[in-house]
């Protein structure tokens, strides 16, 4: 199939293009270079030694996007492009609508114009805000308590009440808990521009002597070890969850949700502990006070995706912190 990845330079979307080119999708990047950078366009092409369409575009310009369009037959869409740094968009809320809203309102245009019918959209375990307990499954109570996680829920609003009466579209909805890690070649990883605000990049930025030390945002949480505690997903096994959910779509399933996780809950310390008995590299840190608006547990239960995907997370924690640590020390 003809795939269109929007974002697809960026951490999550670049290895989702990977899996796609490997196995034997035609791809199109459509991506503004926000968070990315170009040279993940060659390492890409590197890595799959496959050739594809690239629009080093804005999405929010209509114009120019709908060349990509008018050029090529789409088959599907996979949406990952958005702003995605939840302390930033509690500061600029109006760009983050503005841009992650404004962006897929003229996505959802141009699909219906050129009547392309089938969507995988980058959503966000933080629809579940603070859940009541864990696991999570995706009949949970939806609430967000900042811009970027609003906007991730009214995207998926917009989308139940577009496939209520649009009978025609296929949309797979992904609720991701924590990717981390990188692809093994070590070409293309997670590399966020400035301070990371993510636990694994900043991680890595410490073991290479570029930051001094790791904050960590409270010990006093009702966790095992106080510390807070996530569900990391390698970067890997949530892309070739989207390959699973394209393959979905050709069952014209209508609206599916799926939360892609690995069902296991990990702490800050479990984390640095295993990156640092992995690697062999000490990571320093210092106990700090908790950061405005964590909690303290978010693990998903994966039984839908597994069962409706034939899907599963293959990869553990010391896989992630490996290969994330292969890829940094690389740059
Ligand atoms: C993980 C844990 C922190 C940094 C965010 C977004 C979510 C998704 C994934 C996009 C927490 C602790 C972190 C640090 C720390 N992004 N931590 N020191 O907050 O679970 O999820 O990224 O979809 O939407 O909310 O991930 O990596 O920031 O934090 O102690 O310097 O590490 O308190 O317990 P989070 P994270």
């Amino acid at each position: 199939m003809k795939i269109l990845v929007t974002g697809g330079c960026g951490y999550i979307g670049s290895h989702t293009a990977t899996e796609l080119l490997e196995a034997g999708h035609e791809v199109i990047i459509v991506d503004n270079f926000s968070n990315s950078s170009p040279e993940v366009v060659d390492n890409i092409k590197e890595i799959t030694g496959k050739d594809f369409e690239f629009y080093p575009i804005n999405l929010l310009d209509e114009e120019n996007f709908e060349n990509v369009f008018k050029e090529n037959f789409i088959d599907a869409v996979i949406h990952f492009a958005a702003l995605k740094a939840v302390g930033e968009s509690v500061e600029k809320p109006l760009e983050y609508y503005n841009n992650n809203i404004g962006s897929t309102l003229v996505l959802f245009r141009l699909m219906k114009k050129y009547n392309v019918n089938n969507l995988v959209f980058s959503s966000s375990a933080t629809v579940y805000g603070n859940p009541i307990t864990c696991p999570i499954t995706e009949e949970f109570t939806l609430s967000v308590t900042n811009p970027y996680g609003r906007t991730k829920l009214i995207i998926e609003d917009m989308l139940r009440d577009i496939c209520k009466v649009d009978k025609s579209l296929n949309v797979a909805i992904l609720r991701y808990f924590n990717p981390v890690g990188a692809h093994k070649s070590g070409k293309i990883g997670e590399n966020p521009k400035g301070i990371p605000n993510n636990l694994m990049p900043y991680i890595t930025k410490v073991a290479t002597g570029e930051l001094k030390e790791l904050n960590v945002f409270g010990d006093d949480y009702e966790t095992h070890d106080g510390t807070g505690v996530r569900d990391y997903i390698h970067v890997i096994d949530l892309a070739k969850g989207h390959l699973k959910s394209l393959e979905k779509l050709n069952e014209n399933p209508g609206l599916v949700t799926y939360n892609l996780g690995t069902g296991k809950g990990y702490s800050v310390f479990d984390l640095v502990n295993t990156f640092s008995r992995i690697n062999g590299i000490d990571i320093p840190y210092k106990i700090v006070g908790r950061r405005p608006g964590d909690i303290a547990e978010c693990y998903s239960d994966p039984t839908k995706a597994n069962k409706e995907l034939g899907w599963s997370a293959k990869y553990g924690i010391e896989d992630m912190c490996k290969d994330s640590w292969n890829f940094y020390r690389g740059k």
